[in-house]
């Protein structure tokens, strides 16, 4: 596993010079909560705090599930977990009809209730803090969520902007179709004024959608993998991702599920497994069927320079054998060294 940066602890991780100093921004949810387990088995990243939205389940639960994860992967009790916006910036939110998480957010799977707390700080202003003692582009957001967060922060702390190094993000769906509406992609959806802020707000974005997301299903057998291993954290997710793929089948008739939010922790370690087209983007606000669509100008239409690298391409395999690799030599029983 990874080590955390100062001020909890002083000592690099052994496996990398010089890991990435990264937050994530998150609402676990099931593809949240395999993208932290993927996050911290990565020696490259080092995950200096964990922030939290609303999005796939109320922010009560959405925090409470991330400390639950935190007791999980056994991360440092020191490691900030933060409360952040309970809701979107502007307007209300359509709440799904059938919630995709299941019961609790994580598929149905009850961790067990964690001693840690919240820091005391609001996520948005402990991001802040946090980006303000770092150098110029030095810091990584991984945000899987909706962006209330980030463009709140973007907003209301201008002068903490220069730190950022890269946001990756999980949102939007620029060629494939929606997976809410016909054209719309559930985190910009749950937030399209917050998403287009951040789209436009010029900092380094990375955009990794359902274009890819949904070309790099994990299968019934890399689940089976992590079932049979059966560690406590593999087991979990395992049990996570089962039920997710119980769902794919039922509505898509296939056996396997997108897990759209390990694919941006994997973007920022392995930013070679998807193709990086550039381009200007932003997010529509308004029209009818077409509220929370991703906008990309590929093709220079509107004479905009680009703002983002947006993935149009991912090696699917490759991806797959990342994240269940990664998983079980971190977390897996002691058969898997
Ligand atoms: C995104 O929406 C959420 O349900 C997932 O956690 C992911 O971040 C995929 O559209
Ligand atoms: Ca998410």
């Amino acid at each position: 596993m990874n080590r955390p940066e100062t001020p909890y602890s002083e000592t690099p991780s052994p496996e990398t010079a010089s890991p990435e100093p990264v937050v994530i921004d998150c609402d676990p949810g099931i593809d949240d909560a395999v993208a932290l387990l993927l996050a911290f088995a990565s020696p490259e990243l080092d995950v200096t705090g964990i922030t939290t939205v609303a999005g796939n389940v109320g922010i009560g639960q959405v925090v409470d599930n991330a400390l639950r994860l935190c007791d999980l992967i056994g991360t440092d009790p020191r490691l900030p977990v933060a409360r952040g916006h309970a809701g979107p910036l502007a307007r209300a939110v359509r709440i799904p009809d059938e919630p995709v998480h299941g019961e609790g957010g994580l598929g149905g799977v009850t961790l067990p209730p964690s001693a840690r707390t919240p820091h005391p700080e609001h996520a948005v202003a402990w991001l802040a803090e946090r980006l303000r003692a770092r150098p110029a582009g030095g810091l990584t957001l991984i945000a899987t969520a909706p962006l209330t967060n980030i463009a709140a922060l973007l907003h209301t702390h201008p002068d903490a902007a220069p730190a950022i190094k890269e946001i990756v993000v999980m949102g939007g769906a620029a060629f494939a179709p929606g997976n809410v509406t016909p054209s719309a992609e559930f985190n910009f959806f749950a937030d399209p004024e917050a998403a287009r802020y951040v789209t436009e707000a010029g900092v380094p974005l990375r955009i990794v959608g359902l274009d890819v997301t949904r070309a790099a299903l994990t299968t019934r057998a890399d689940i089976d993998r992590l079932l049979a291993d059966g560690a406590p954290v593999t087991g979990a997710a395992g049990r996570m991702l089962d039920h997710l793929a119980t769902r794919y089948e039922r509505r898509h008739g296939i056996d396997a599920c997108a897990v759209h939010d390990a694919l941006a922790v994997a973007a920022a370690v392995r930013p070679d497994l998807i193709e990086w087209t550039d381009a200007w983007v932003t997010v529509e606000c308004g029209g009818e069927f077409s509220r929370g669509k991703l906008i990309a100008d590929v093709h220079g239409r509107t004479g905009r320079p680009h703002n983002a690298r947006v993935a149009t391409g991912v090696d699917a395999d490759a991806f797959r054998a990342f994240l269940i690799t990664r998983l079980l030599h971190t977390y897996g029983a002691p058969a898997h060294p």
